[in-house]
């Protein structure tokens, strides 16, 4: 039999084809029962649609549609109207370029994936040397890059940020001691490492650090302009790329997995060092007041503020728990050592979900002897004060401290101070309501709403004093001539609410004793705590301050939890 050729020029099975494609060569579509992809335009397997007939068997065709008759049931196939086909074939042209400018799309993109390559494997055969005749390198800190300008220096850390221009790399190195900008030219840039070169990735840098000419920036006004360099050890690019693990939008419970990567960043590092200036400012403050550190132990078999939030372990088959407060150990260390304070880790097992609780947090305690309620006051303002004024001392923290919280003042003196009943009185002339959506009586334990609302209204740090008996910890000294309240206090800063909470201690054994049984607690345990009453006992009081919570005040964090370096709360205890 003689082979018909295809008449038409847009068949795309021409060479093959045995039809004689012209205008009457019948290609039929059904938009309800057709499919464009498996159809082959036949009556019993028609395609769906005029332009997914046109695209899979040309454009010089006879259109045969078939719409369902008025019973639901497919009808007749009748040429598509001239209409149907003049839009039709305008759809398909516009297919057909689309297709056309994709196909030379991929082509230039596999053109320039293999030039990339090209360029990759021949970047492997640029081998850096360092200058023969540059002197040796000193090893420095970026902290020490002023001092070192215009003298050779070696400087490692890990890549911060990263610019590539044409034969020119901007590279941020971070060290932990500052910033370094880096400007690797010409062949430095030409080599396998430098091409494939990634955010977080640690190197070394040789060179000369020179300062900026005028109206350039960078960190310290200067840069170290590289003669040579090495990667140590690459990061991921790609999927794992550190920009794809988080990011300042990525959920919380992203960033918490990755708070070990999250560190990295300019926020919570600078977080973390105002966070040890304060450590070290307290303990100068300490120091300068005749107050000794001690190192209370962190497992314990006694309760300080109520069994509830206790963690229990089992010590060689004895129930202990892990510490809520050092105060107990402070408190016997008064007659052997003088005033005393300590930083340890508390643990509380909170099941609340709130902003300002943590399961473990870094509790800074103190206990005074031979001291009146009013000395405990102004020594908590002092030590705040105190160390306020000497992390503003530091020039690099006070930087960083205007960075996270702009426009910071230190807290003026003397702090104000409100009784509970003034408390409770101000919260109802206010009308903030207790949580139960009524007005607060005295008695009334001040939720945390309810003390951030007065806290933020009257924007000062407030010494809130003299709370009754009963929603206080049992050791508190009692005011003296109104029992049913004690010689209490919590200081209670803007944006935060609590961050201090104490009291003078009860000196007499028998109400000590009185105390526990009205608290159900068997005094037997803290034979060691009431001896403190029965051999020479003086008034005395303390404090303890959430360390966390001083730092989400000074630094305006919304949490807690970015304040501390790996925090624990309900749930939590990774990474
Ligand atoms: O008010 P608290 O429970 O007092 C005591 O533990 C006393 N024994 C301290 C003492 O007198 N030596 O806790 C003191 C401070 C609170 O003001 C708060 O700043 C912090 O510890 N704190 C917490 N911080 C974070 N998460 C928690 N779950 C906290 N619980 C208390």
């Amino acid at each position: 039999m003689q082979r018909r050729r295809c008449a038409s020029a847009t068949c795309p099975r021409r060479k093959v084809c045995e039809m004689k494609h012209t205008n009457t060569y019948k290609v039929f579509f059904d938009e309800a029962t057709g499919h464009d992809e498996t159809g082959d335009g036949s009556e019993a397997r028609p395609y769906a649609t005029a332009v997914g007939a046109m695209l899979a068997r040309g454009s010089d065709v006879m259109l045969m549609a078939r719409k369902a008759g008025e019973d639901g049931a497919p009808g007749e196939y009748e040429p598509l109207s001239a209409s149907g086909v003049k839009k039709a074939k305008k759809l398909f042209e516009m297919a057909q370029k689309k297709k056309q400018k994709a196909a030379e799309q991929g082509a230039a993109d596999q053109e320039r994936a293999a030039a990339e390559q090209r360029r990759l494997e021949e970047a492997k055969s640029v081998v850096l040397e360092p200058p023969a005749d540059a002197p040796e390198a000193k090893r420095i800190k970026i902290r020490d890059g002023v001092q070192s300008r215009d003298t050779r220096v070696k400087v490692c850390g890990w890549v911060h940020r990263l610019r590539s221009q044409k034969d020119r790399m901007f590279v941020v190195l971070r060290d932990g001691t500052g910033y370094l900008q880096c400007v690797l030219q010409g062949k430095l840039t030409h080599t396998y490492e430098a091409l494939t070169l990634t955010l977080e990735s640690s190197i070394e840098g040789y060179g000369v650090i020179q300062a900026l000419p005028e109206g350039k920036t960078a960190p310290d006004n200067h840069e170290l302009v590289a003669d040579y360099w090495v990667c140590i050890g690459k990061a991921p690019g790609g999927e794992e790329a550190i920009t794809n693990r988080i990011s300042e939008n990525s959920d919380p419970s992203i960033l918490a997995d990755n708070r070990h990567l999250v560190l990295r960043g300019e926020t919570a590092s600078a977080v973390l060092r105002v966070r040890a200036a304060v450590m070290s400012a307290f303990r100068e403050e300490f120091e300068a007041g005749g107050v000794l550190e001690v190192t209370p132990p962190c497992m314990v078999q006694t309760q300080v503020e109520g069994g509830a939030t206790l963690f229990q372990f089992d010590y060689y088959g004895q129930p202990a728990f892990l510490t809520q407060s050092s105060q107990l150990y402070l408190e016997t260390c008064l007659p052997a050592l003088g005033d005393v304070y300590c930083v340890q880790e508390s643990f509380r097992a909170e099941k609340s979900h709130t902003r300002r609780h943590l399961s473990e947090y870094t509790h800074l305690e103190a206990e005074l002897a031979f001291v009146t309620f009013d000395d405990l006051l102004s020594h908590i303002e002092q030590d705040i004060c105190g160390m306020v004024d000497r992390v503003l001392q530091n020039d690099k923290v006070r930087q960083l401290i205007e960075q996270l919280n702009p426009g910071f003042q230190p807290p003026k003196r003397p702090f104000m101070r409100l009784s509970y009943k003034d408390a409770i009185a101000y919260l109802n002339e206010h009308n903030i309501l207790n949580e139960h959506g009524e007005p607060h009586k005295i008695g009334d334990d001040i939720a945390e709403a309810a003390e951030r609302k007065m806290t933020d209204q009257l924007a000062v740090p407030i010494l809130l004093h003299s709370f009754p008996r009963e929603i206080k910890a049992f050791y508190m000294k009692r005011v003296p001539g109104d029992e049913a309240f004690t010689e209490s206090v919590d200081l209670l800063m803007p944006g935060v609410g609590e961050i201090v909470g104490g009291s003078m201690r009860m000196t007499g054994n028998e109400e000590l004793l009185e105390a526990y049984k009205h608290e159900g607690i068997d005094p037997q345990p803290y034979y060691w705590y009431t001896d403190q009453r029965k051999y020479g006992t003086c008034e005395h009081g303390g404090y303890g301050l959430g360390v966390e919570r001083l730092l989400a005040w000074l630094t305006n964090r919304w949490t807690v939890r970015e304040c501390s370096l790996y925090p624990r709360w309900t749930g939590r205890c990774t990474p």
